[in-house]
């Protein structure tokens, strides 16, 4: 998104202009999204997720929400050699289209597609996994984070997206639209649950849409 109420566009054109664009692994599907109007990670979310990735390659990621697989696909490339990403979609119109994007980037033995609702698939998994990255519906956010917590190893990160909601978080909830009401408050009850967790350090960043980045903390003896 160009325009929104959490960075000031011309802020967002001088970001975009001064950073080279990526010609990668995924940049054919991720422009194959921008075209069809497919919610992808913005830029600016990428290059962060970019960087944390390559502070630390991990081995094994999970992610919720792939739509055409642009984000997995783009993962892969900062993952430690062997490691692997496991991604999960309810969508049939996004899985359908994500797996013949991930066969042609040459990543079915990277990349597993789960297909189904996340709450199903994610007590099936067993993690566990240095990286979670959450990108699915924002207002389930807050039920998946009992397993999040169990999945992360210690040291591990999630990056949950959209956090934000275009600014509408933030608004006291009578300035929000009654539809969109329901996912305000799962938002603000999610963000406040997380902030507070001391398993957890985390930050609450007004960057793309907003960015949760909330890392598991070690303990003594898992130093
Ligand atoms: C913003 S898109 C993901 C974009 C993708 N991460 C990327 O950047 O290329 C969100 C996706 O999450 C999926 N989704 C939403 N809620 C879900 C759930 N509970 N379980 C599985 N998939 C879900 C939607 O169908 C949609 O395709």
């Amino acid at each position: 998104m160009l325009e929104n109420d959490i960075t000031p566009s011309y802020i967002l054109q001088y970001i975009r202009g001064i950073t080279p664009a990526a010609d990668d692994l995924s940049a054919a599907v991720e422009e194959r999204c921008r075209r069809e109007e497919v919610p992808i990670l913005d830029e600016e979310v990428k290059s962060l997720l970019r960087f944390l990735l390559l502070l630390k390659p991990p081995r094994r990621i999970l992610e919720v929400g792939t739509a055409y697989g642009f984000s997995s696909i783009f993962m892969s490339q900062f993952v430690a050699p062997e490691g692997h990403i496991d991604t999960i979609e309810r969508n049939p119109a996004m899985w359908r289209k994500a797996k013949p994007n991930i066969q042609s980037a040459g990543l079915e033995n990277t990349i597993t597609l789960h297909i189904g609702h996340a709450q199903e698939i994610l007590p099936t998994l067993t993690g566990p996994y240095e990286v979670i990255l959450l990108d699915a519906s924002m207002g389930q956010y807050g039920l998946f984070w009992e397993e999040i917590k169990r999945l992360l190893c210690p040291g591990g990160w999630l990056l949950a997206d959209n956090v934000l909601h275009s600014g509408m978080t933030a608004k006291p909830r009578l300035e929000i639209p009654r539809r969109q009401r329901t996912i305000h408050s799962r938002l603000q009850a999610f963000l406040r649950t997380v902030l507070v967790d001391e398993e957890f350090a985390s930050s609450l960043l007004p960057i793309g849409d907003g960015v949760l980045l909330s890392l598991k903390q070690m303990r003594g003896s898992e130093e």
